[in-house]
């Protein structure tokens, strides 16, 4: 029997047949505005509701406004700050700013990928991380592709090393079909692709597990919804997305 993490997400842990087998990284890979940072967030609150303390690494977003978003779902992180089982580390603000200066975890110069892993061991210690987020990693090679897979070897020897189960954030463009580049790819445990894709003039949201070490998981394309409470992922439907778009009931 793998040991499992869930992910907590409606639907979600269905098809990947109980949820992600621990210590695995996995690569979170879309374009734009295809609910990465929201699955994260949601994978991260459902850990700490259960008990298991995890890191979100900020690299997109101001960690201010990542507590801001989080809230917009009902997920209100400082308490859990407080008692010190959840930290952001701040690898967006360099330190600049008043607000960043309220920051406890700070990477100085998110372009030093050693400092943000001494960062990212001493945050993933001080609350000990079962849960780990990225957003996102591919901030950190954009400048140089070549540096990708070593950027991704070294972060998984540190998640996987200290036992966390960890997402990386991977950011690929609107028509690419890839996710996020070979040496990525074939560095990670697992990969999940969220898609989003106009058909007849509407935008239609799927993913699909492309790839998860340690188990079985479902090969299909699942249609998932964002609401105010955050990802619904249908296990019993599937999105075939070709001339026509049609979603069939899987029935059961
Ligand atoms: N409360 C909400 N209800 C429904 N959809 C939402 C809500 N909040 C955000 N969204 C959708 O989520 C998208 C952003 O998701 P996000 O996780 O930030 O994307 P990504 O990180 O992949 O760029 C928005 O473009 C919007 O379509
Ligand atoms: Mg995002």
């Amino acid at each position: 029997m793998v040991e499992r993490v869930k992910t907590g997400i409606p639907g979600m842990d269905e098809i990947l047949n109980g949820g992600i087998p621990v210590r695995n990284v996995v690569l979170l890979s879309g374009g734009p505005g295809t609910g990465k940072s929201i699955f994260s967030y949601q994978y991260l609150w459902n850990g700490l509701k259960q008990g298991d303390p995890g890191v979100f690494v900020a690299l997109e977003e101001h960690p201010v406004q990542v507590r801001i978003n989080m809230a917009q779902f009902g997920w209100d992180v400082r308490q859990y700050e407080r008692e010190g089982v959840f930290a952001i580390v701040d690898a967006f603000t360099g330190g600049i700013g008043e607000a960043a200066k309220r920051e406890r975890y700070v990477v100085r110069d998110p372009e030093d990928i050693g400092l943000l892993s001494d960062v990212l061991r001493e945050a993933i210690r001080d609350v000990g991380a079962k849960r780990v987020v990225i957003d996102s990693v591919s901030t950190l090679y954009l400048a140089k592709p070549a540096l990708a897979r070593r950027t991704v070897m070294l972060l998984k020897r540190i998640l996987s090393g200290l036992g966390t189960t960890s997402i990386l954030v991977s950011q690929v463009s609107v028509t690419e079909r890839g996710f996020g580049g070979p040496g990525v790819e074939h560095a990670a445990d697992g990969i999940i692709r969220l898609d989003l894709d106009e058909v007849d003039g509407q935008l239609v949201r799927s993913l699909i597990v492309w790839k998860m070490r340690g188990t079985s998981h479902s090969m299909r394309r699942h249609p998932f919804e964002i609401t105010s409470k955050g990802i619904i992922v249908y296990p019993d439907k599937v999105v075939r997305l070709g001339r026509v778009y049609r979603v069939e009931d899987l029935g059961s």
